[in-house]
């Protein structure tokens, strides 16, 4: 092995250098802090950790589904990736709360003269966040959001230029982002087939959108694969280990976005196939929509109310919590401030402090470090009380 002498001393030299300006800088320095820190500051303009934006259009992505169009209203709009989210804070009612979105618009639309991003968002069953924006969103409002976040996008260093995406519902909004960036912004050369499962035609969330993107680029491929439609003239059923195949050329990069069982049923199909880790992106998956239904979860807790104690600073706070929800929605019912993004265990924004009590964790993508386990920390967003609790949450 052979050691370059010459670049190390190099290195030496350069490192005494610029430890000998540091120090004849620190000496000729003002002993009265600057309060201005021009990187803090061009990063928080950057990317701010809470912005206004303007709602300037809407319109219909499917009978239950809306594409909401925001501009920001200071014009800037932070640079973002195909497949990442904006959170939206609104208060309905007494609570407070935050839901995240997928920005189903592409990065180059928000670089353009009128900069903006957009979000679909699914109103299938009453909800509670779509309830709000169907009834009460309107052109011209001012909604407080933060953006982005989420680590499910194509990365070229990692990620194959071929890619199979496997959508549900509204799972398809990371997708026809990407599908316009690719054909009209950044992308251009990758190869994007999406297979697309619905219940029903009506179903289709964007599919007006996905046509037109279809006939633009020869790089865009859209399979509808519907599952309660007779009459539907193309792929019908589930998205099987068979149809992924046949629609898989070369070496792919899978990328999945969907509801938890849809995610369970399609993993298992890239295992018989033999897809690694690598070749497989997917978008958090961890909280089912029933606890109950959670291996591990002590049956029959889930009817019961809890009472948690809530820590914060010197204030403490006593509120209900059902068992069949997560901490955090217990927490935004009240009208208590909790600071959440990815509300899937993943991202850390919602960690708090167990004091005293019993919690459950889904064990499918606890995103908490060994050492937090440990030390009693827990994620708000994706842990259910079984038992009264007592808890220390940051102050928003
Ligand atoms: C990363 C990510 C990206 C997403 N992208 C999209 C997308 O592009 N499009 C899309 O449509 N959805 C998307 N979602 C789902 C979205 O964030 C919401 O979960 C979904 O719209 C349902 O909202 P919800 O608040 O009604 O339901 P949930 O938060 O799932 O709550 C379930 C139900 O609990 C009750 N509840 C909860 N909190 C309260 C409260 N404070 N007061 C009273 N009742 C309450 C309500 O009955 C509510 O409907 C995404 C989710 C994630 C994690
Ligand atoms: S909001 Fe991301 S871990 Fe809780």
């Amino acid at each position: 092995m052979s050691i370059k002498v010459k670049g190390f001393l190099k290195d030496v030299g350069g490192a005494s250098r610029v430890t000998k300006l540091r120090e004849e800088n620190f000496a000729k320095g003002s002993p009265i802090p600057d309060p201005h820190d021009p990187i803090r500051e061009l990063a928080d303009k950057l990317h701010p950790a809470s912005m206004q934006v303007r709602c300037v259009d809407i319109r219909e992505a499917s009978p239950s589904s809306r594409t909401y169009r925001f501009e920001s209203v200071d014009g800037h709009i932070p640079v973002f990736q195909c497949g990442q989210y904006v959170n939206f804070r609104l208060q309905i009612g007494e609570s407070l709360l935050s839901r995240p979105y997928t920005i189903c618009s592409a990065p180059y639309e928000a670089r353009g003269e009128k900069p903006f991003f957009e979000v679909t968002i699914r109103r299938n069953v009453p909800y509670l966040v779509p309830d709000y924006f169907f009834e009460n969103v309107r052109v011209g409002d001012v909604l407080e959001a933060n953006l982005p976040f989420g680590t499910f996008y194509w990365e070229p260093l990692r990620d194959s230029r071929t890619i199979v995406a496997l959508a549900g519902g509204s799972g398809i909004t990371p997708f026809h982002g990407m599908a316009k960036e690719i054909a009209y912004g950044k992308m251009k050369g990758v190869r994007l087939t999406i297979l697309y499962g619905s219940v029903k035609a009506n179903d289709i969330v964007l599919k007006k959108e996905l046509d037109e993107l279809e006939a633009a680029c020869p790089d865009i491929k859209v399979v509808h694969v519907l599952s309660d439609e007779p009459d539907w003239p193309g792929e019908k059923g589930f998205i099987t280990k068979e149809l992924i195949e046949k629609y898989s050329e070369g070496d792919v990069t899978y990328m999945f976005c969907g509801p938890l069982p849809m995610f369970r049923f399609v993993k298992k199909a890239l295992d018989e196939m033999g897809v690694t880790c690598r070749r497989f992106r997917h978008d958090v998956v961890n909280n089912p929509a029933d606890i109950s239904t959670c291996p591990g979860y002590p049956k029959g807790t889930e009817t019961k109310t809890f009472r948690i104690t809530v820590v914060r600073g010197i204030q403490e706070d006593v509120i209900d919590a059902k068992a069949s929800e997560p901490v955090a929605v217990a927490l935004e019912r009240a009208g208590i401030k909790i600071n959440t993004h990815c509300r899937n265990g993943e991202c850390g924004f919602c960690r708090s402090h167990l004091l005293s009590g019993e919690i459950f964790v889904s064990p499918v993508g606890d995103g908490r470090r060994r050492m937090d386990k440990e030390m009693g920390w827990f994620h708000a967003c994706s842990s259910w009380p079984l038992s009264d609790l007592k808890i220390k949450i940051p102050i928003m």
